[in-house]
Protein backbone atom coordinates (compact mmCIF):
# COMPACT_ATOMS: atom_id res chain seq x y z
CA UNK A 1 0.00 0.00 0.00
CA UNK A 2 1.49 3.23 -1.26
CA UNK A 3 1.23 6.83 -0.34
CA UNK A 4 1.83 9.15 -3.01
CA UNK A 5 3.27 13.08 -2.33
CA UNK A 6 3.26 14.85 -5.41
CA UNK A 7 4.64 18.47 -3.89
CA UNK A 8 7.66 20.31 -2.79
CA UNK A 9 10.87 18.63 -2.28
CA UNK A 10 10.94 20.18 1.62
CA UNK A 11 7.75 19.48 2.72
CA UNK A 12 7.73 16.36 1.52
CA UNK A 13 10.97 15.66 3.65
CA UNK A 14 8.86 16.49 6.56
CA UNK A 15 5.98 14.03 5.33
CA UNK A 16 8.40 11.18 4.99
CA UNK A 17 9.82 11.50 8.80
CA UNK A 18 6.26 11.71 10.39
CA UNK A 19 4.98 8.57 7.79
CA UNK A 20 7.31 6.73 8.71
CA UNK A 21 6.91 7.11 12.63
CA UNK A 22 2.94 7.11 12.38
CA UNK A 23 2.36 4.70 9.73
CA UNK A 24 5.18 2.64 8.71
CA UNK A 25 2.81 0.13 6.89
CA UNK A 26 2.53 2.74 4.22
CA UNK A 27 5.16 2.87 1.39
CA UNK A 28 5.81 6.57 0.77
CA UNK A 29 6.92 8.19 -2.21
CA UNK A 30 7.62 11.15 -4.06
CA UNK A 31 8.31 9.75 -7.25
CA UNK A 32 5.04 8.61 -9.26
CA UNK A 33 7.97 7.05 -11.88
CA UNK A 34 8.74 4.67 -9.85
CA UNK A 35 5.53 3.83 -7.85
CA UNK A 36 3.32 0.68 -8.68
CA UNK A 37 0.62 2.31 -9.74
CA UNK A 38 -1.71 -0.58 -8.36
CA UNK A 39 -0.49 -0.02 -4.86
CA UNK A 40 -1.15 4.19 -4.23
CA UNK A 41 -4.23 3.69 -2.43
CA UNK A 42 -2.98 7.68 -1.36
CA UNK A 43 -2.65 10.12 -3.27
CA UNK A 44 -1.80 14.08 -2.30
CA UNK A 45 -1.35 16.90 -5.02
CA UNK A 46 -2.12 20.43 -5.66
CA UNK A 47 -3.49 19.52 -8.98
CA UNK A 48 -5.17 16.20 -10.08
CA UNK A 49 -2.07 14.56 -12.63
CA UNK A 50 -3.31 14.01 -16.00
CA UNK A 51 -2.97 10.46 -15.45
CA UNK A 52 -4.79 9.86 -12.56
CA UNK A 53 -6.54 6.90 -14.32
CA UNK A 54 -3.77 4.74 -13.85
CA UNK A 55 -4.13 4.83 -9.81
CA UNK A 56 -7.00 2.42 -10.26
CA UNK A 57 -6.97 1.74 -6.28
CA UNK A 58 -7.02 5.23 -5.44
CA UNK A 59 -9.29 5.85 -2.46
CA UNK A 60 -8.49 9.34 -1.00
CA UNK A 61 -7.09 12.45 -3.07
CA UNK A 62 -5.67 14.56 -0.53
CA UNK A 63 -5.06 18.34 -1.55
CA UNK A 64 -2.11 20.02 -0.12
CA UNK A 65 -3.88 23.31 0.11
CA UNK A 66 -7.26 24.59 1.95
CA UNK A 67 -9.41 24.51 -1.27
CA UNK A 68 -10.08 22.31 -4.17
CA UNK A 69 -11.48 24.53 -6.63
CA UNK A 70 -7.90 23.79 -8.54
CA UNK A 71 -8.55 20.24 -9.23
CA UNK A 72 -11.21 18.59 -11.84
CA UNK A 73 -13.45 16.97 -9.26
CA UNK A 74 -15.05 15.88 -12.63
CA UNK A 75 -12.03 13.76 -13.50
CA UNK A 76 -11.76 12.16 -10.67
CA UNK A 77 -13.65 8.60 -10.16
CA UNK A 78 -16.60 8.76 -8.18
CA UNK A 79 -15.08 5.94 -5.38
CA UNK A 80 -12.26 8.33 -4.77
CA UNK A 81 -12.79 10.53 -1.37
CA UNK A 82 -11.67 14.02 -2.23
CA UNK A 83 -10.29 15.65 1.20
CA UNK A 84 -9.26 19.10 1.10
CA UNK A 85 -6.49 20.34 4.26
CA UNK A 86 -8.00 20.62 7.41
CA UNK A 87 -4.81 21.82 9.49
CA UNK A 88 -3.79 23.96 12.45
CA UNK A 89 -0.82 25.77 10.57
CA UNK A 90 -3.46 27.16 7.55
CA UNK A 91 -5.79 28.00 10.17
CA UNK A 92 -3.46 29.79 12.41
CA UNK A 93 -1.63 31.96 9.26
CA UNK A 94 -5.50 32.96 7.39
CA UNK A 95 -5.83 34.65 11.17
CA UNK A 96 -2.98 36.43 11.26
CA UNK A 97 -3.25 38.08 7.36
CA UNK A 98 -6.88 38.39 7.83
CA UNK A 99 -6.60 40.24 11.48
CA UNK A 100 -3.19 42.43 9.42
CA UNK A 101 -5.36 43.41 6.81
CA UNK A 102 -8.30 44.30 9.14
CA UNK A 103 -6.10 46.49 11.48
CA UNK A 104 -4.29 47.75 8.17
CA UNK A 105 -7.90 49.41 6.67
CA UNK A 106 -9.23 49.87 10.37
CA UNK A 107 -6.08 52.15 10.42
CA UNK A 108 -6.17 53.48 6.97
CA UNK A 109 -2.99 52.35 6.92
CA UNK A 110 -2.90 52.49 2.73
CA UNK A 111 -3.78 56.12 3.28
CA UNK A 112 -1.06 56.66 4.67
CA UNK A 113 1.68 54.75 2.80
CA UNK A 114 1.04 56.81 0.25
CA UNK A 115 0.96 60.01 1.99
CA UNK A 116 4.59 58.92 3.30
CA UNK A 117 5.47 58.13 -0.23
CA UNK A 118 4.09 61.63 -0.94
CA UNK A 119 5.98 63.31 2.21
CA UNK A 120 2.72 64.69 3.44
CA UNK A 121 1.76 64.17 7.39
CA UNK A 122 -1.65 64.51 7.48
CA UNK A 123 -3.92 62.96 10.02
CA UNK A 124 -7.53 61.21 9.36
CA UNK A 125 -10.21 61.16 12.41
CA UNK A 126 -9.64 57.82 13.68
CA UNK A 127 -12.94 55.36 13.52
CA UNK A 128 -12.96 52.77 17.38
CA UNK A 129 -13.19 49.16 16.39
CA UNK A 130 -16.51 49.41 18.18
CA UNK A 131 -17.97 51.58 14.84
CA UNK A 132 -15.77 49.74 12.42
CA UNK A 133 -18.15 46.82 11.39
CA UNK A 134 -16.73 43.89 10.15
CA UNK A 135 -18.96 41.25 7.64
CA UNK A 136 -17.52 37.72 7.16
CA UNK A 137 -18.59 35.97 3.83
CA UNK A 138 -17.62 32.26 4.84
CA UNK A 139 -18.31 30.70 8.06
CA UNK A 140 -16.06 26.86 7.11
CA UNK A 141 -13.35 26.36 9.13
CA UNK A 142 -10.99 29.76 8.21
CA UNK A 143 -14.06 32.21 8.33
CA UNK A 144 -15.08 31.02 11.99
CA UNK A 145 -11.55 30.93 12.44
CA UNK A 146 -10.72 34.56 11.78
CA UNK A 147 -13.94 35.55 13.53
CA UNK A 148 -12.59 34.14 16.74
CA UNK A 149 -9.26 35.56 16.53
CA UNK A 150 -11.14 39.18 15.75
CA UNK A 151 -13.47 38.84 18.81
CA UNK A 152 -11.18 40.74 21.45
CA UNK A 153 -10.31 44.17 19.19
CA UNK A 154 -14.29 44.84 19.57
CA UNK A 155 -15.34 45.14 16.04
CA UNK A 156 -19.10 44.51 15.53
CA UNK A 157 -19.13 41.01 14.00
CA UNK A 158 -21.16 39.55 11.55
CA UNK A 159 -20.59 36.02 9.58
CA UNK A 160 -22.74 35.00 6.27
CA UNK A 161 -23.02 31.56 5.07
CA UNK A 162 -24.93 29.79 1.88
CA UNK A 163 -26.81 27.51 4.34
CA UNK A 164 -27.25 28.72 7.86
CA UNK A 165 -24.09 28.69 10.67
CA UNK A 166 -23.71 29.12 14.18
CA UNK A 167 -21.21 30.53 15.91
CA UNK A 168 -21.90 31.36 19.48
CA UNK A 169 -22.11 34.95 20.53
CA UNK A 170 -22.03 35.70 16.87
CA UNK A 171 -24.06 37.17 14.54
CA UNK A 172 -24.57 34.72 11.58
CA UNK A 173 -27.18 35.21 8.56
CA UNK A 174 -27.44 33.26 5.51
CA UNK A 175 -28.96 33.21 2.05
CA UNK A 176 -30.11 36.02 -0.46
CA UNK A 177 -31.75 38.07 2.20
CA UNK A 178 -29.25 37.43 4.75
CA UNK A 179 -26.33 38.49 2.15
CA UNK A 180 -28.18 42.09 1.78
CA UNK A 181 -28.27 42.44 5.22
CA UNK A 182 -24.88 41.74 6.23
CA UNK A 183 -23.66 43.62 2.79
CA UNK A 184 -25.54 46.91 3.96
CA UNK A 185 -24.40 46.65 7.58
CA UNK A 186 -20.35 46.25 6.29
CA UNK A 187 -17.25 48.56 6.59
CA UNK A 188 -14.68 45.51 6.43
CA UNK A 189 -15.76 42.93 4.29
CA UNK A 190 -13.84 39.84 4.39
CA UNK A 191 -14.20 37.01 1.70
CA UNK A 192 -13.14 33.58 2.78
CA UNK A 193 -15.85 31.90 0.55
CA UNK A 194 -14.73 28.55 -1.69
CA UNK A 195 -15.21 29.07 -5.52
CA UNK A 196 -17.61 27.21 -6.90
CA UNK A 197 -19.72 27.96 -9.90
CA UNK A 198 -21.46 30.20 -7.65
CA UNK A 199 -19.27 32.29 -6.14
CA UNK A 200 -17.46 32.56 -9.30
CA UNK A 201 -17.32 36.50 -10.13
CA UNK A 202 -19.37 36.97 -6.56
CA UNK A 203 -17.10 40.30 -5.83
CA UNK A 204 -18.68 42.73 -8.39
CA UNK A 205 -20.08 45.68 -9.18
CA UNK A 206 -23.42 44.89 -7.84
CA UNK A 207 -21.90 43.75 -4.36
CA UNK A 208 -20.12 46.27 -4.49
CA UNK A 209 -23.10 48.91 -4.68
CA UNK A 210 -24.98 47.07 -1.62
CA UNK A 211 -21.75 48.51 0.52
CA UNK A 212 -21.70 51.00 2.68
CA UNK A 213 -19.98 54.39 0.94
CA UNK A 214 -16.47 53.87 2.72
CA UNK A 215 -16.66 50.16 3.17
CA UNK A 216 -13.39 48.27 2.17
CA UNK A 217 -12.76 44.58 0.94
CA UNK A 218 -10.27 42.37 2.51
CA UNK A 219 -10.48 39.38 -0.58
CA UNK A 220 -7.98 36.02 0.60
CA UNK A 221 -10.93 33.41 -1.24
CA UNK A 222 -9.81 32.47 -4.75
CA UNK A 223 -8.51 34.79 -7.28
CA UNK A 224 -11.58 34.35 -9.51
CA UNK A 225 -14.19 35.49 -7.25
CA UNK A 226 -13.21 39.28 -8.12
CA UNK A 227 -13.83 41.63 -10.80
CA UNK A 228 -10.66 43.71 -10.94
CA UNK A 229 -12.22 46.47 -13.07
CA UNK A 230 -15.52 46.73 -10.17
CA UNK A 231 -12.97 46.86 -7.21
CA UNK A 232 -10.87 49.85 -9.40
CA UNK A 233 -13.44 51.48 -10.22
CA UNK A 234 -15.41 51.26 -6.91
CA UNK A 235 -12.34 52.64 -5.49
CA UNK A 236 -11.34 55.19 -7.90
CA UNK A 237 -15.03 56.81 -7.19
CA UNK A 238 -14.72 56.34 -3.85
CA UNK A 239 -17.39 54.11 -2.99
CA UNK A 240 -14.88 51.59 -1.53
CA UNK A 241 -11.89 53.60 0.45
CA UNK A 242 -9.28 50.41 0.62
CA UNK A 243 -8.78 46.85 -0.42
CA UNK A 244 -6.10 44.25 0.82
CA UNK A 245 -6.21 41.25 -2.07
CA UNK A 246 -4.01 38.10 -1.68
CA UNK A 247 -5.53 36.06 -5.08
CA UNK A 248 -6.06 37.45 -8.26
CA UNK A 249 -6.86 35.76 -11.43
CA UNK A 250 -4.59 35.33 -12.87
CA UNK A 251 -1.55 34.94 -10.68
CA UNK A 252 1.18 36.03 -11.26
CA UNK A 253 -0.83 39.43 -12.53
CA UNK A 254 0.32 41.17 -16.14
CA UNK A 255 2.80 43.81 -15.14
CA UNK A 256 0.82 46.66 -16.61
CA UNK A 257 -2.37 45.60 -14.27
CA UNK A 258 -3.88 48.12 -12.08
CA UNK A 259 -3.92 46.62 -8.75
CA UNK A 260 0.46 47.09 -8.37
CA UNK A 261 0.33 51.06 -8.25
CA UNK A 262 -3.15 51.36 -6.97
CA UNK A 263 -2.99 53.52 -4.15
CA UNK A 264 -5.83 52.18 -2.17
CA UNK A 265 -4.78 48.66 -2.72
CA UNK A 266 -2.39 46.50 -0.89
CA UNK A 267 -1.59 43.58 -2.79
CA UNK A 268 0.49 40.26 -1.41
CA UNK A 269 0.87 37.37 -3.89
CA UNK A 270 -1.23 34.93 -2.33
CA UNK A 271 0.75 34.33 0.53
CA UNK A 272 -2.24 34.44 3.30
CA UNK A 273 -2.20 31.00 4.27
CA UNK A 274 0.07 27.91 3.28
CA UNK A 275 0.18 24.65 4.45
CA UNK A 276 2.69 24.33 7.02
CA UNK A 277 4.81 20.64 6.67
CA UNK A 278 4.28 19.46 10.35
CA UNK A 279 0.77 20.17 11.30
CA UNK A 280 -0.40 19.48 7.28
CA UNK A 281 1.63 15.69 7.54
CA UNK A 282 -0.18 14.87 11.46
CA UNK A 283 -4.05 16.07 9.36
CA UNK A 284 -2.93 13.62 6.74
CA UNK A 285 -2.03 10.66 8.62
CA UNK A 286 -5.06 11.36 10.76
CA UNK A 287 -6.94 11.25 8.21
CA UNK A 288 -5.57 7.82 7.30
CA UNK A 289 -5.96 6.71 10.18
CA UNK A 290 -9.43 7.83 10.39
CA UNK A 291 -10.19 5.99 6.86
CA UNK A 292 -8.33 3.06 8.18
CA UNK A 293 -10.96 2.60 11.40
CA UNK A 294 -13.77 3.61 9.33
CA UNK A 295 -14.46 6.95 10.44
CA UNK A 296 -15.94 10.03 8.89
CA UNK A 297 -12.86 11.97 7.19
CA UNK A 298 -11.77 15.62 8.23
CA UNK A 299 -12.45 17.78 5.12
CA UNK A 300 -14.46 15.94 3.19
CA UNK A 301 -15.55 17.14 0.17
CA UNK A 302 -19.28 16.99 -0.72
CA UNK A 303 -19.44 16.38 -4.27
CA UNK A 304 -22.41 17.84 -4.66
CA UNK A 305 -21.54 21.15 -3.34
CA UNK A 306 -18.16 21.39 -5.23
CA UNK A 307 -15.93 22.03 -1.41
C1 LIG B 1 -4.11 28.19 -0.59
O1 LIG B 1 -4.71 29.06 -1.13
C2 LIG B 1 -4.66 26.94 -0.17
O2 LIG B 1 -5.70 26.51 -0.71
O3 LIG B 1 -4.08 26.33 0.74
Amino acid sequence: MTFLFNSDAKRGAIFTEAFARELPDIAFSMDPKSVEADAVRYLITWTVPDDLARYRNLEILFSIGAGIDQFRIDAVPASVKVVRMVEDGIIRMMQEYVTLAVLALHRDLPTYLDQQRRRTWQTIAPVQASDRRIGVLGLGMLGSAVIERLQPFGFPLCGWSRSPREIDGIRCLSGRDGLDTLLATTDILICLLPLTDETRGFLNAGLFARLPAGAALVHVGRGAQLDHQALVDALDTRHLSGAVVDVTEPEPLPEDHAFWNHPKILLTPHIASVTQAETGAAAVIGNIKRHQAGLDLIGLIDRSRGY
